[in-house]
């Protein structure tokens, strides 16, 4: 049975960013009410309500996933490891945005799954490209008549598509007898442990949790045997999942991850309870900080413009009263407003002046890189807010 636990209020797509804010544009803006759920039976969490994908992953989506250097790092590392681990022959990535994992394959072994077509575009010449969503149609349309994946991969991804056991048995078909389904996303115990609420927005239809996923994939013919922390997105596992009689064993890391879920009780609603008390606490503080800084006329603004600062703007109620703007390397981000509480973006190379004194840290996630590639910025004095693991001002 589904409980909600948590009431964001009232909030826009988090990765629609707007062109401009005419009235025009600012009537057709879409909202909704974000609430998060917990699922008694299975223990996963989700949104309540989640919205039409169609409406998300359209040809004028913001992400691009190789924009980061710890991305493309990342990426690079674990197409290696599954090459060597696994010596696939064909491997199909689902959401391959601009192609920052798959550029670590050679082109023959390569599938891509990709609905966004601005993205599907930039990855169709070079890769086999469908410029589709990830359906049980889709599969049979590419794995009926020919050789089946070995490995499919897919990160922060499968917790966006709404309808999850379509998308696994879609999977399950598509699979070798010993193929791979690897899986990355941002793990609840982390969201849990971090305070994290950004973590939710309407893309995450899912903050996934070891328990969950082991009984989800158990009714699709499939089964987990391991799973690895992982430093990206503010902490994240891989799962990996083959079919219910591959040869794979399960793993020690597997048994003692489920071990700290469980010791964390993430199985249980009062876990999620007190987690919301925390988050509320949590909006207070920041705000607090917020009004304390402009009482004493200084400049804030804010770095990344991320999904998760869109959900903490529009909780919290930021908009330009504290924040001037916000800085983003995304150049397709730039010259355009935040969703919900629109607040202009523009290049860090513009924004990043000496007048800035505060800059909250929206790109959180990223914290070791920004403060790596900022480190003239502290020097003068300069400091991040963050509200990661609670509201605070840092400077290292
Ligand atoms: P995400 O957290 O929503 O996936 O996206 C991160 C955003 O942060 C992306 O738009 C790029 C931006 N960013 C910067 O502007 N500067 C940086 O140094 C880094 C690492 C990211």
């Amino acid at each position: 049975m589904k409980k909600i636990f948590l009431n964001l209020g009232k909030q826009p797509l988090a990765n629609s960013f707007l062109p401009s804010i005419s009235k025009k544009t600012l009537t057709k803006e879409f909202f909704y009410n974000l609430k998060i759920a917990f699922d008694t039976k299975s223990y996963l969490v989700s949104v309540s309500n989640p919205v039409n994908p169609e409406s998300q992953y359209t040809d004028s989506y913001a992400h691009r996933a190789s924009e980061s250097l710890t991305m493309r790092t990342a990426f690079a590392k674990i197409a290696k490891k599954l090459n060597k681990r696994f010596l696939p022959n064909i491997v199909m990535e689902i959401g391959s945005n601009d192609g920052v994992f798959i550029r670590n394959f050679n082109k023959k072994k390569i599938i891509a799954i990709e609905p966004c077509k601005n993205l599907a575009r930039l990855t169709k010449k070079k890769y086999k490209t469908y410029p589709n969503f990830w359906t049980k149609s889709l599969a049979k349309k590419i794995f009926l008549k020919s050789a089946k994946a070995d490995i499919i991969f897919s990160a922060n991804t499968i917790s966006h598509i709404p309808d999850l056991n379509q998308t696994l048995e879609a999977i399950e078909f598509s699979l070798s007898k010993d193929g791979v389904l690897v899986i990355e996303d941002p793990s609840l115990l982390s969201v849990i442990k971090n305070n994290s609420y950004d973590q939710f927005y309407d893309e995450h239809v899912y903050v996934f949790s070891a328990i969950a996923i082991s009984n989800i994939v158990k009714k699709l013919n499939l089964r987990l045997f391991n799973v690895e922390k992982i430093d990206t997105h503010g902490g994240s596992f891989r799962y990996y999942i083959c079919k219910t009689d591959a040869k794979y064993k399960k793993t020690k890391n597997l048994l003692k991850i489920l071990k700290e879920e469980k010791k964390a009780e993430l199985d249980q609603l009062k876990t999620y309870k007190n987690f919301s008390n925390k988050v509320k606490k949590s909006k207070k503080e920041l705000i607090k900080i917020f009004k304390k800084l402009k009482k004493n006329n200084k400049k804030i603004i804010s770095y990344g413009a991320t999904y998760k600062s869109s959900t903490v703007f529009n909780y919290c109620k930021v908009g330009t009263k504290y924040i001037d703007y916000v800085t983003d390397t995304t150049l397709n981000k730039q010259g355009k407003y935040t969703p919900g509480k629109h607040i202009p973006i523009i290049s860090p190379e513009k924004g990043m002046d000496s007048s800035v004194m505060y800059a909250f840290l929206g790109a959180w996630n990223f914290k070791k890189e920004i403060l790596k590639k900022e480190k003239d910025f502290i020097k003068r004095g300069g400091r991040f807010i963050t509200h990661v693991p609670s509201p605070q001002i840092i400077s290292k």
